[in-house]
């Protein structure tokens, strides 16, 4: 038996969807800690593609509980638009398959607006953020300003708190030359997607821990990836999250003593959407998967900057998260490839370093020092074993799981569930 927390090891965009919907099988709980409907998780099944972006991605496995815990922050019309999709996607949500926690915070219009806004201030310094309000959301609760969920389900209370915070937002907005935000509207908005949503909010501790004792198995979803994480990551070019996997305890209230197993995913080269540093980014690399149509955002439909894999930066990602074992997705992307470059370390003003900078300014002067490898040439999408892998496949897949420093468990050939080869 055993709890497993899965954790993006690069930048996000890691194919951590398709993972845990490959893992879904085998546990019986699936619980998103962090994040908001920033994160964009593809799932493909069959012919059908689905793409969760708060709804944990376990949902399309049939009697399995999913949970939204509390350190999420959730814009409540986005997750309302995602059920109603699901269901014509023929995938039915009620309180039996997703229940949402009374203590994560609500996402307002409002957080978008100064989310835009503060993107516009900053100019070439900007994040390059998903626009989706989070880093304003995550901000007001740290602040102790935000209103949560459970304020929600009580009209009056959520009335005086929405004034009140109202107030506030609209001396800021003025500051910007913007409109102010009017309260009837947006009260009598989510008040009724409020009561859509009731019968799925509840204290989502005290349900995980009832499944924890009675011998289920959970799976915890990260959402987005290490660098991206706000203390750890490649800070301010980050998201508002702890993206790291101490996070699945704090986010979702289950203590540090019931985790088993830490998976880190990992794309076989590395992407990146948004700005900030990214030493191994290669136009070849980015051209490559572009002109295959792959590495366009989830979300927002950008274009991913791409590049080779980064083993200093996933060695530092199985530090911080205690990787135990790896999820290699993307392998095939690789497959024309005569030569590929695995970065080993950075060259930072002259001197070799093994770890990421913390500071951003010293990672954008790092340069990667890479060893060379073959590649296969060979298409991988059909393997469905490790063995049926091309030799120098392989062999690739081995150099950086080792250089990262966990176990390989998991390679992914293609999008869909079948193309998966577990080890
Ligand atoms: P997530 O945010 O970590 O869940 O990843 P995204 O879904 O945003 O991006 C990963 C992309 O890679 C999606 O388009 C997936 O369908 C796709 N994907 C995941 N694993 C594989 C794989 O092994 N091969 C291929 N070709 N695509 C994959
Ligand atoms: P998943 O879960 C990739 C990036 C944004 C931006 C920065 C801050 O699909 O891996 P935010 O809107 O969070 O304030 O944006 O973080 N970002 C992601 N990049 N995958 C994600 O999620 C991301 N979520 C946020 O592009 O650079
Ligand atoms: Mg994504």
């Amino acid at each position: 038996m055993s709890n497993i927390v899965l954790v993006g090891a690069q930048w996000g965009d890691e194919g951590k969807g398709k993972v845990i919907d490959y893992l879904t099988d085998k546990v019986d709980v699936v619980v998103r800690s962090q994040g908001g409907n920033n994160a964009g998780h593809t799932v493909v099944v069959g012919e059908k593609k689905y793409i969760l972006r708060l709804i944990p991605s376990g949902i399309l496995r049939k009697g399995k509980l999913c949970v939204i815990g509390n350190g999420v922050v959730i814009d409540p019309i986005s997750l309302w638009e995602e059920i109603s999709e699901l269901a014509t996607q023929g995938v039915k949500i009620n309180s039996k398959n997703l229940l949402v926690s009374e203590c994560a915070h609500l996402v307002f219009p409002f957080h978008k607006m100064i989310d835009e806004q503060r993107e516009v201030s900053k100019g070439a310094q900007k994040i390059g953020t998903t626009k989706r309000g989070i880093g304003p959301a995550y901000g007001d609760k740290i602040a102790r300003v935000g209103i949560r969920l459970g304020d929600l389900l009580q009209r009056e209370l959520f009335t005086e708190k929405l004034q009140s915070r109202v107030k506030e937002v609209n001396v800021f907005l003025r500051v910007f030359g913007q409109k102010p935000v009017r309260i009837k509207p947006l009260l009598d908005q989510y008040l009724e997607v409020g009561e859509k949503i009731r019968p799925l909010i509840t204290n989502t501790v005290l349900t995980v821990h009832k499944a924890m004792v009675a011998g289920k198995e959970i799976l915890f979803e990260g959402a987005q990836g290490t660098f991206l994480d706000v203390d750890h990551g490649t800070y301010p070019y980050v998201t508002s999250s702890n993206t790291t996997a101490g996070a699945a305890c704090t986010g979702s209230g289950v203590p540090p003593n019931r985790i088993d197993l830490v998976i880190g995913a990992m794309k076989a080269y590395t992407t990146r959407v948004g700005e900030g540093p990214f030493p191994t980014q290669d136009d070849s690399v980015s051209n490559l998967m572009h002109s295959m149509g792959r590495e366009y955002g989830a979300v927002t439909g950008r274009a991913r900057r791409c590049g080779w894999f980064d083993a200093v930066a996933t060695r530092y990602a199985q530090i911080l998260n205690g990787i135990d074992e790896l999820a290699v997705t993307n392998l095939d992307g690789l497959d024309s490839l005569g030569r590929l470059k695995i970065c080993v370390a950075y060259k930072l003003d002259g001197k070799r370093v093994e770890v990421p900078p913390t500071s951003v300014s010293q990672l954008e002067r790092c340069v990667p020092v890479y060893q060379e490898v073959d590649g296969w040439q060979k298409s991988t999408s059909d393997a469905r074993t490790f063995d049926e892998l091309p030799q120098n496949a392989r062999n690739y897949l081995h150099t950086i799981c080792n250089l990262t420093g966990a176990k390989l468990k998991i390679v992914g050939v293609g999008q869909s569930r079948a193309q998966t080869i577990a080890l």
